[in-house]
């Protein structure tokens, strides 16, 4: 399997080639991505789904640098998109607008207008209002807008809560008993084209069960929407496929499929799913180096020159991202908090980690990291963001360079 893998001579290589060395000619902290692993999580999904008509839709909020949608559009997926800005990238990236769908709890109008423009796939619409002005964008333009209507199922998705979506009391959707009502509703407004049906119910699930209920709950409302003549063309299941965590093994593409396909077999509609993690998540690392090993009150502190701003998962969701020396392990195991020189108790990458010893300057890689990494990534302490690099073919590039000091300011001075 492509990825993170150690040589002969135990060091941490991404597809063979020596993160050491990409460390040493871009610098630390950066983040690494291997294209060859992308390409395969794609297409596990595709092959996953082979039996029905289908469109696997990769989220860019997971990752959305340039090079990674590119090779996305490039393996003949398409994109949900949240913002205008993804739309745009998207769009500059390859994807054929009618591969595109437009998700996301509140549109700014020029937002709506520009996904109107490029023709979009689908609006996963989220509210009663917001399908009024996607009719009245459409009707300006004078074209027609293609939306499906995001359910809330009230379904737990038993993940963490702030990333859970599912539920009726969140902010997502409309309440799935509502939604014939706003159906037939939306079906009167003259300038929307009714189109398909949609659910997200959250974020790094593990348990196929809530998906599959999921799956379930809106091929039985395509069902009504179909005798009630709506001419639907698509049901979309949403994303959020977890992958492995320490101790559980992550839902495979295949896995999940299984779950959910015996719900949608039949129906007379094209599948769309929306992973973004279990695409992009196994195939990136953030490499840092260590600047310090230090002890307080018998307590190991090993501090990198990442921090938080560069990756925030593991003090906003207890996320717990594996940590490996790059170099081959020496010397005995033992415990360790894995910190960020970031003036706050909340940088921290690990805590009571056992793990080989470690000295200054040697480079870590925290793993599993290619997805909501650099995306979340802040300025914070006035630190520039990561480079980040992809490798492919056997080689490396530089797919974004690091942030200078210049680059903060620039949009501050006067
Ligand atoms: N579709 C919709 C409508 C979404 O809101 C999301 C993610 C996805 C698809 C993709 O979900 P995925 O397959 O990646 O699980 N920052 C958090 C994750 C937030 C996910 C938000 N929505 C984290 O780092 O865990």
């Amino acid at each position: 399997m492509p990825g993170f893998v150690r040589d002969s001579e135990g060091e941490l290589t991404c597809d063979g080639v020596s993160l050491e060395r990409m460390a040493r000619e871009v610098g630390t902290p950066v983040y690494v991505y291997s294209a060859a692993r992308i390409r395969e999580r794609y297409e596990a999904f595709d092959r996953a789904f082979a039996a029905v008509p289908h469109l696997v839709c990769y989220a860019t909020k997971a990752n959305s640098n340039l090079s990674i949608l590119k090779l996305l559009s490039s393996l003949g997926a398409g994109a949900d998109v949240v913002s205008g800005g993804e739309l745009r990238a998207s769009l500059e990236s390859g994807f054929p607008h009618d591969r595109i769908v437009f998700s996301g709890v509140g549109k700014r109008e020029e937002e709506i207008a520009a996904g109107v423009a490029a023709g979009i796939l689908a609006f996963n619409a989220e509210s009663e209002r917001e399908l009024e002005k996607i009719d009245a964008a459409a009707g300006a333009a004078g074209k027609k807008a293609r939306i499906a209507l995001r359910v809330n199922p009230d379904i737990d998705a038993k993940s963490h809560p702030y990333i859970s979506t599912g539920l009726k009391h969140n902010k997502f959707g409309v309440d799935i008993g509502r939604a014939e009502e706003l159906y037939e509703k939306a079906r009167r407004l003259r300038n929307l084209a009714v189109t398909g049906v949609q659910a997200h119910i959250g974020s790094q699930i593990l348990d196929p069960e809530p998906l599959a209920e999921t799956a379930r709950e809106l091929a039985a409302l395509a069902r009504r929407l179909l005798d009630r003549r709506f001419a639907l063309e698509t049901l979309d299941i949403g994303g959020g496929v977890g992958i492995a965590e320490p101790e559980n093994e992550g839902l495979s593409p295949q896995d999940y499929a299984a779950a959910v396909l015996p719900a949608l077999e039949g129906l007379p509609l094209r599948i769309l799913i929306e992973p973004g993690r279990a695409i992009v998540g196994p195939a990136g690392a953030l490499l840092t180096r260590v600047l310090d090993v230090k002890q307080n009150a018998g307590k190991t502190f090993v501090v990198t020159d990442a921090g938080m701003n560069d990756l925030i998962r593991p003090p906003l969701y207890g996320a717990i991202h594996p940590i490996e020396s790059v170099g081959p392990p020496r010397g005995q195991s033992s415990t360790a908090d894995v910190v960020g020189p970031i003036c706050e108790t909340s940088d921290f990458f690990a805590r009571d980690l056992a793990m080989p010893a470690v000295q200054e300057n040697d480079l870590l890689a925290i793993l599993d990291a290619g997805a909501y990494g650099f995306a979340m990534a802040s300025n914070y302490n006035f630190r520039p963001r990561a480079a980040e690099v992809l490798v492919e073919d056997g080689g490396f590039r530089v797919v974004r360079r690091r942030e200078t000091f210049e680059d903060i300011v620039r949009t501050e001075r006067g």
